[in-house]
């Protein structure tokens, strides 16, 4: 196998990265969009022109941070789903165009399997992450519990109602008066406040199956800011909020992970992944969790546990390998669609 160049552009990050067959990060580049911040969220047709806007030159850049030629690459692989469909397609066409031009097989990558095998890239969780294991992923669009059986066998056990856990970040953020996205800047704000005065509830804690649910939350939150509509809103009466929501939604978290566990009691590892798992309070609380069952906890690294193409070309280079150890003809996707 040669290296392979891999494209993720699902949300709003333009990203692309070169992988050699054995896992190592040969070149990687990223580019957050910046186009939504006026709007508060991702408005998906800015996405879609900002991904065909940068991807090309992306492309270019990460070959020569690689120092490679495109015909030194051996397949090319793009996340073409789930995602917001205008984004994928630029990624995918980009992807296919490149393949075509260079004569090599094109891989199409599910996003969530790219989150999903992202803990097993060599040297990210000391002595590898041997299947099966539970995998949390929290982003601004996903919130699942997924158990990990091997490339190609994944078991949804339970997933948001209604929010992603990222998105209730981002709307009690804009609540609160903070910019987009709102996760970092209210897990700051919380570094300063009391929740005590500001009890919330817990959606769904305590009850059966890991489904997670944060509207409830989200709406007791508008609740206890209704007071202020009218005036200036006190930084300690944001900051004491800001907290106990960040405490409710690690409750919730952590209450809806410990089912997952018991649902999947052949699980060697708990991942956290996603935008949200760079909480500190919640991988505090995970981390606590697994120690408490005697297992590991892993979270990859930022740029790898949010949006980005490392993730998208060590996905393609398990698929190939494992339809090689199977004996399957190399994979090619040129005809599929996002
Ligand atoms: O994985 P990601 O970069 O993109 C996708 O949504 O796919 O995740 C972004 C989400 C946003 O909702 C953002 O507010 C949230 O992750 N986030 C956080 C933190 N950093 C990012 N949420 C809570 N605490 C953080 N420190
Ligand atoms: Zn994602």
């Amino acid at each position: 196998m040669a290296p392979v160049l891999a494209i993720e552009s699902s949300c709003d990050d333009t990203a692309c990265a070169i992988l050699a067959p054995d896992g190592t990060i040969l070149a990687e580049t990223v580019l957050s969009q910046s186009g939504h911040i006026p709007f508060g969220g991702v408005v998906p047709e800015i996405a879609a022109r900002a991904h065909l806007a940068a991807l090309p030159g992306l492309v270019r850049q990460t070959l020569d941070a690689a120092g490679l030629p495109a015909r030194a690459l051996g397949a090319v692989a793009a996340s073409t789903g789930p995602g917001l469909i205008g984004g994928l397609i630029v990624g995918a066409g980009v992807g296919k165009g490149l393949a075509v031009a260079l004569d090599r097989p094109f891989i199409a990558v599910n996003h969530i399997e790219a989150h999903a095998l992202t803990a097993r890239l060599p040297g990210l969780v000391p002595g590898g992450a041997p299947f099966p294991y539970l995998l949390l992923l929290v982003s601004g669009g996903h919130c699942q519990c997924i158990a990990v059986e091997g490339v190609g066998h994944y078991r949804k056990l339970g997933g948001t109602i209604d929010d992603a856990a990222g998105e209730a970040f981002d709307k009690v953020a804009k609540m609160l008066g903070l910019g987009w996205p709102g996760g970092p800047a209210v897990e700051a704000l919380a570094r300063e406040g009391d929740p005590a005065p500001w009890p919330l509830p817990r959606p769904l804690h305590g009850r059966p199956g890991c489904d997670f649910s944060f509207s409830g939350l989200k709406t007791a939150v508008a609740q206890k800011l209704a007071p202020y509509d009218n005036g200036a809103l006190p930084r300690p009466v944001a900051a004491g909020i800001a907290a106990s929501f960040q405490d409710a939604v690690a409750d919730i978290v952590g209450d809806r992970v410990a089912h997952a566990l018991d649902m999947m009691p052949d699980a060697t590892l708990l991942v956290a992944a996603g935008g949200v798992a760079a909480n500190s309070a919640l991988r505090a609380r995970l981390d606590a969790l697994a120690q408490a069952r005697g297992l590991p906890f892993a979270a990859p690294p930022l740029r790898l546990c949010t949006d980005n193409a490392v993730m998208v070309g060590w996905a393609a280079i398990e698929t190939m390998r494992a339809r090689l150890a199977l004996g399957l003809p190399p994979v090619d996707d040129l005809d599929l669609l996002p």
